[in-house]
């Protein structure tokens, strides 16, 4: 069964580009081995990510997600059963983005556990946005 999780997260004060090496390392590293891909946004103070993979190895990465100091107050935004990834070969680097970009993609809908992730499929959908910003990162 893969999964498919969407959260929000607040930088603590003072991340830096050498601490978001590390959180990119430290990310790919146990990913690549569980299994997750997925991608991470963020707009000098927020975070968005989008994580997707076997259920194990999401439990694992947002447990190690929740444990990190690094940010807080975070927010679920949509946590789905998926029958594919939507991102393959997205590795978990980290796109620097204007806040206006995480706002939009804030309010976007993610999908629900009672719902497909298609839910999200919709022209408004996370997934659908995100790919958008994947596959043009300039645009
Ligand atoms: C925004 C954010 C996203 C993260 N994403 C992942 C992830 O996808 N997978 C994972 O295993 N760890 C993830 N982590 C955990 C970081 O990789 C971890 O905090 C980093 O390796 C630093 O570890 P340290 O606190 O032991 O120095 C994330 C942490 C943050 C702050």
């Amino acid at each position: 069964m893969l999964r498919a999780v969407a959260y929000r997260s607040v930088a603590v004060q003072g991340i830096d580009a050498l601490r978001l090496e590390r959180i990119v390392e430290g990310a790919q590293r146990f990913n690549r081995m569980a299994g997750v891909t997925g991608a991470m946004l963020f707009d000098g103070a927020r975070f968005l990510q989008y994580v997707e993979g076997p259920a194990d190895g999401i439990e694992g990465a947002i447990g190690r997600i929740r444990a990190s100091a690094d940010h807080d107050r975070l927010h679920m935004l949509g946590d789905a059963v998926i029958d594919a990834r939507r991102f393959p070969a997205w590795d978990m680097s980290c796109l620097m983005q204007p806040n206006t970009v995480l706002d939009r993609l804030f309010v976007a809908r993610w999908g629900r556990v009672d719902h497909a992730l298609d839910d999200a499929g919709t022209p408004a959908g996370g997934v659908v946005l995100l790919r958008r910003l994947l596959e043009r990162p300039d645009a």
